[in-house]
């Protein structure tokens, strides 16, 4: 049996693989290395022992993608290839709503055609949009602020209607919140080209001198200090996330959202803190003003994943700390 793993050269994708091989499947990873480096292919092999097939492909290749399922025997599909800058969809948003809604479109085409029909795929809670209470369930309004989020709704859309032509689909709607941290090993982690966006990302360049100072986007907001809440949840119980779905889109056929975040929030100041305790390294930051299109407080109530897939996350943040600083240590 061998899992397709799409984008699976990238921070989630790369710890799904670990744990996949880990769990004894046989893996096949399709990548195009636009956000990922060719090297973690091999880090992923040093990891866990094993090998597998990687085809440097884009799903927008409709004949390569054909290839890969012609001479490959393939049960099921975990689907992360996307492109996933907030930012970046705004000034670019015909190059993510191609890449991104386009690309799944063709994969699904493809599967259909080889008679593959489970997959589990990378949504987003960017999806819930503002929501009107805290903590999220499933079926809150959904509802996009930017070319991103939309395509992360658009693509669970489209999912939702495939299953309604064809019965015979069986798909898993993956709603992360804030994954940071890395493995335990230190080899792979989150590693974004140029300046980071992202929390988690930004304070370990700080950390290591890489970047001066921390911006903290607003501390007025409605919370425990006044600075944003997220649900960060360690990359590794999000991968594990992953096998539990699968386990489950082998089983039955139907489609299924699930939230996969740990249930509690913390805000900037807190991870900030927690950072600092854990590895003893300083952080320098000041207060800014809020960035555009940021909202206060979203975390998770992730007790549909608990029930249905067996699933919770059991690390901490102080562990998210200190694996995300162990594998900065090492660029
Ligand atoms: P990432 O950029 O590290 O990984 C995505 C991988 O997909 C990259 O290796 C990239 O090279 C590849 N890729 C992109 N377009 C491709 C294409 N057309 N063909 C083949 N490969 C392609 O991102 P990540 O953080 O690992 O996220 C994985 C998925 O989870 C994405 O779909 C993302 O939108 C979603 N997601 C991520 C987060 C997050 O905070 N990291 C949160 C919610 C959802
Ligand atoms: C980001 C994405 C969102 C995605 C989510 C999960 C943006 C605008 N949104 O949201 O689409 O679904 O990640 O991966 O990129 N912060 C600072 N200073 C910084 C960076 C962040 O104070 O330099 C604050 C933010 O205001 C927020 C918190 O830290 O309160 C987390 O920010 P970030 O890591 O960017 O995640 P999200 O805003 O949740």
């Amino acid at each position: 049996m061998a899992i397709l793993v799409t984008g699976g050269a990238g921070f989630i994708g790369s710890h799904t693989c670990v744990e996949l091989l880990n769990a004894g499947y046989e893996i096949i990873v399709v990548d195009n290395l636009i956000n990922s480096k060719p090297e973690v292919i091999q880090k992923i092999k040093q990891i866990t022992q094993r090998d597998f097939k990687f085809y440097q492909a884009d799903l927008l290749n409709r004949s390569e993608l054909e290839a890969i399922f012609e001479s490959n025997t393939i049960d099921a599909v975990i689907h992360f290839a996307g492109l996933k800058a907030v930012g970046e969809s705004v000034e670019i948003p015909l190059r993510y709503y191609h890449n991104n809604v386009s690309g799944t479109i063709i994969l699904c085409e493809t599967m259909a055609h080889y008679n593959v029909k489970r997959m589990v795929f990378s949504s987003s809670a960017t999806i819930y949009g503002d929501p009107q209470s805290v903590p999220i369930k499933e079926d809150f309004p959904l509802s996009t602020t930017n070319p991103y989020g939309s395509t992360k709704l658009m693509i669970e859309n489209i999912l939702q209607d495939l299953y309604l032509s064809d019965k015979e689909w069986s798909i898993s709607l993956l709603r992360y919140f804030n994954p940071i941290g890395a493995h335990k090993s230190g080899l792979i982690g989150e590693d974004p080209k140029g300046i980071p966006n992202n929390l988690m990302p930004y304070i370990v360049r700080v950390a290591s001198g890489k970047l001066e100072t921390l911006s903290i986007f607003g501390n007025d907001y409605p919370t425990i200090d006044g600075t944003g809440v997220r649900d960060y949840i360690h990359v590794v119980d999000l991968s594990l996330g992953h096998l539990d779905a699968l386990k489950k889109i082998m089983l039955t056929k139907g489609i299924n959202s699930y939230n996969l975040g740990t249930g509690k929030g913390y805000s900037v100041l807190e991870v900030i803190r927690a950072f600092e305790i854990s590895t003893g390294q300083k952080v320098n930051s000041k207060i800014t003003h809020r960035r555009p299109g940021d909202i206060a407080e979203c975390y998770a109530d992730p007790s549909k994943a608990k029930i249905e897939l067996g699933w919770t996350a059991s690390r901490d943040l102080y562990e998210m700390c200190l694996d995300a600083w162990k594998f900065a240590k090492q660029q």
